[in-house]
């Protein structure tokens, strides 16, 4: 391995604190900065197929995704087997959970062949810590109901973090849109408090949750108040999927008020526009704002994959399954 690559990766697993990565709460401004540096040197090299790596070389990936995912689950699998791993892709529909056999017994049986590391989504929240207390292996929570998302709050920062040269003093970035439903939202807010941002919120009031005011956020009442005093804001959609009926009057005050319409972007031209994805465009953003220069929703996608590389990397190392082999 190079002997740089080797230096970053075994920085960031001394600094990193857990065996797994479930959350991102608790993790420090040192470790995320070293994830950071890792993450860039795949980045820097390029994460394409050209590529590959021998870091995961002789471990086993299961990729367990029990609710839908389209760029979290393959920018996962693509960074595992850039770094050299034997991926294996469960596939709920398909699988024995249709006959009744229960998530733990599920796990059992797959570990039971040999799994090292599990990156498992699931709608209910708790359900990867529960496996990760269940079992040997290494977990990388991949989205858990509305608690947790941590390498889509690490890819956003991530992405930032690459625009202003590794520098968040005075900077301020508004998370608006669905809050209460949303792991994107609680993964950032960690991230973004660590890195040392002012941050804000915008929701209708019914998306808003309880205790946003322990997220040391200041409130705005409409998505272009909170734009407008912005360096970058992070749209939420709608996640209907884990919405009651009867939090909002109707759909269209969302996008009317909580959304963000092209003619509008001349309001802060500096400001940065994030969506973790998928968007609903016409809802929470136009069309043409995903194509806007002002919009980094693909580079989020592509930093999500050295992120994805940077984290399989320090949880390997850290668990001694790779370096001095
Ligand atoms: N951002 C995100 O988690 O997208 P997917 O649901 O497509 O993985």
């Amino acid at each position: 391995m190079n002997d740089n690559l080797e230096a970053l990766i075994h920085h960031a697993a001394t600094l990193y604190d857990s065996r797994n990565l479930l959350t991102t709460e608790g993790m420090t401004i040192e470790s995320i900065k070293a994830i950071f540096e890792l993450a860039d040197f795949f980045t820097n090299k390029g994460i394409n197929e050209a590529n590959r790596y021998d870091i995961l070389r002789g471990i086993t990936v299961i990729s367990a995704f029990f609710e839908n995912s389209t760029r979290t689950k393959l920018s996962f699998e693509f960074a595992a087997r850039r770094l050299g791993a034997e991926v294996a892709s469960f596939q709920t529909q398909l699988s024995s959970i249709s006959k009744g056999e229960s998530l733990l017994d599920t796990l059992g049986t797959i570990d039971a062949m040999g799994a090292d590391i599990w990156i498992v989504r699931h709608s209910q929240s708790g359900a990867v810590e529960l496996m990760s207390k269940n079992s040997n292996s290494i977990f990388l929570n991949a989205g858990d109901g509305q608690h947790q998302h941590p390498t889509q709050g690490l890819l956003d920062c991530y992405t930032l973090w690459r625009h202003w040269n590794g520098n968040f003093e005075g900077k301020r970035v508004s998370i608006i849109g669905d809050i209460e439903h949303s792991r994107v939202a609680r993964s950032n807010f960690p991230l973004l408090r660590a890195l040392g941002c002012e941050v804000g919120i915008s929701s209708p009031g019914t998306l808003c949750p309880h205790s946003w005011k322990s997220f040391g956020a200041q409130r705005f009442m409409t998505a272009s108040m909170a734009f407008q005093s912005a360096d970058a804001v992070i749209f939420l959609r709608l996640q209907n999927e884990r919405m009651e009926n009867g939090l909002l009057p109707l759909g269209g005050e969302f996008a009317k008020y909580y959304g963000l319409r092209i003619h509008q972007l001349s309001d802060n031209p500096h400001c940065i526009v994030m969506h973790p994805g998928p968007v609903n465009y016409g809802v929470e953003l136009d069309a043409e704002i995903g194509l806007a220069k002002q919009s980094v929703i693909r580079e989020q996608v592509a930093n999500g994959v050295s992120i994805r590389m940077a984290m399989l990397s320090v949880l390997a190392a850290k668990s001694g399954k790779i370096l001095h082999r």
